[in-house]
């Protein structure tokens, strides 16, 4: 079978109906409803808390019974749990109906000896706790699903998920499924900090289903790049999404804190969104790990979420806090909380050189980029 990928991922008219419908709905309650809740806070439920107890909320823990009290925060709580609730089940029949293909697609090529690319699984990995068990963002199975047989599901699964987020941001007509801009875009961000860095081997950290890799490759042709993620069906997907596109990837399925790569093979590591994604406690391991991996002079580069609780307001500290409670996102408050600076330096980047700030990038939008030189 010779399709494409996103030819192979295509929703029929009516689950591409229910599925706009819910990244509208998720435009919705994470937009619109989200901006309204903060605005009520600072002019009705904040001043109205301090008019009967004489004092404001000094921390989200103190805030969030005033918002709990407020029939639209109870309401937008109801809206994003149901929502995400839609995504599953409208990513979920498209899934179902495509996967056999896509599993069959994978098998073929897995055992082609003129594939692209190498990909690297583990079966006996043993999947660190408490990662293993959680279901991040309430998806179903989580990343890790059936992780020794021959399924995708959970890397076919996250993928959709993406897309209707993408189709709701606009970003669809753009560009084609599977978008590999984001790994182009960090090119030109690494590069417009190390213009002197022209990288040979790079590594992508917490990869997922590949796309930053790709994009890196697609930016870097002549460079060797390697993606690494815990999960199987991630790295499957990203072994056959590189090859759809004619890429040659390198896929490895390992903890990013214990990766099995030889010490100073990398001149360029990065990851995005990986931190916020997995167990604190894993942080120095992989901060450490990095540093093992890199040559002298080499760049580690990190790309995450600006939540950091001296970075945005009490309310949306609140929301955020209803999101790690409620609906799969356990571990961003406490890497929200991490000293980033310092854990770079005690593993071992140099303090003159390591960094963790805010970009702007657009559209009002600002990531948090932290890393640092050998
Ligand atoms: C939000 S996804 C990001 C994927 C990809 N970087 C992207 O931007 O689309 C986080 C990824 O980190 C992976 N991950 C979490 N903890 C990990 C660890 N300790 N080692 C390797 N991968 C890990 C997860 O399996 C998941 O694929």
């Amino acid at each position: 079978m010779t399709s494409r990928l996103y030819e192979m991922y295509r929703p029929t008219q009516e689950e591409h109906a229910r599925q706009a419908f819910v990244g509208a709905l998720k435009s919705f309650v994470n937009g619109e409803m989200e901006r309204d809740l903060v605005r009520r806070y600072h002019e009705e439920l904040m001043p109205a808390h301090r008019e009967r107890h004489g004092s404001e909320p000094t921390n989200r823990y103190e805030a969030i019974p005033v918002m709990e009290s407020d029939h639209d925060y109870q309401l937008w709580c109801s809206a994003v749990y149901s929502s995400q609730d839609l995504l599953w089940e409208t990513t979920g029949e498209t899934v179902d109906r495509v996967l056999p293909a896509m599993d069959a697609r994978a098998a073929e090529l897995e055992a082609d000896p003129q594939r692209l690319g190498t990909l690297t699984l583990a079966p006996t990995l043993q999947l660190p706790s408490p990662i293993d068990s959680v279901e991040i963002h309430r998806q179903p199975g989580g990343y890790y699903y059936r992780q020794s047989q021959a399924d995708l599901s959970a890397a076919v699964l996250y993928m959709g998920s993406v897309e209707i987020y993408r189709n709701a941001k606009g970003f669809g007509q753009a560009a084609q499924p599977c978008d590999t801009g984001v790994g182009r875009n960090l090119a030109t961000l690494v590069s417009s900090r190390y213009p002197d860095l022209q990288p040979t081997r790079v590594l992508d950290l917490g990869c997922g289903v590949g796309a930053m890799a790709m994009g890196l490759k697609q930016a870097l042709p002549s460079a060797e790049v390697h993606g690494l993620d815990l999960s199987a069906p991630f790295v499957r997907f990203a072994h056959l999404w590189a090859n759809d596109l004619g890429l040659e990837l390198h896929m490895r399925q390992a903890d990013a804190a214990a990766t099995g790569y030889d010490s100073g093979q990398f001149d360029l590591i990065v990851s995005q969104i990986l931190f916020h994604e997995t167990w604190h406690d894993k942080l120095p391991a992989i901060m450490r790990e990095a540093y093992r991996l890199l040559k002298p002079g080499g760049v580690f580069f990190n790309v995450d979420i600006p939540y950091q609780p001296d970075r945005i307001g009490l309310p949306e500290q609140v929301l955020n806090h209803w999101q790690v409670v409620n609906n799969g996102e356990p571990f961003w408050v406490a890497f929200a909380e991490t000293a980033i600076r310092p854990s770079l330096i005690a593993a071992g980047f140099d303090p003159l050189h390591a960094f963790a700030e805010y970009q702007a990038v657009g559209g009002g939008r600002e990531y948090f980029v932290f890393g640092g030189r050998k």
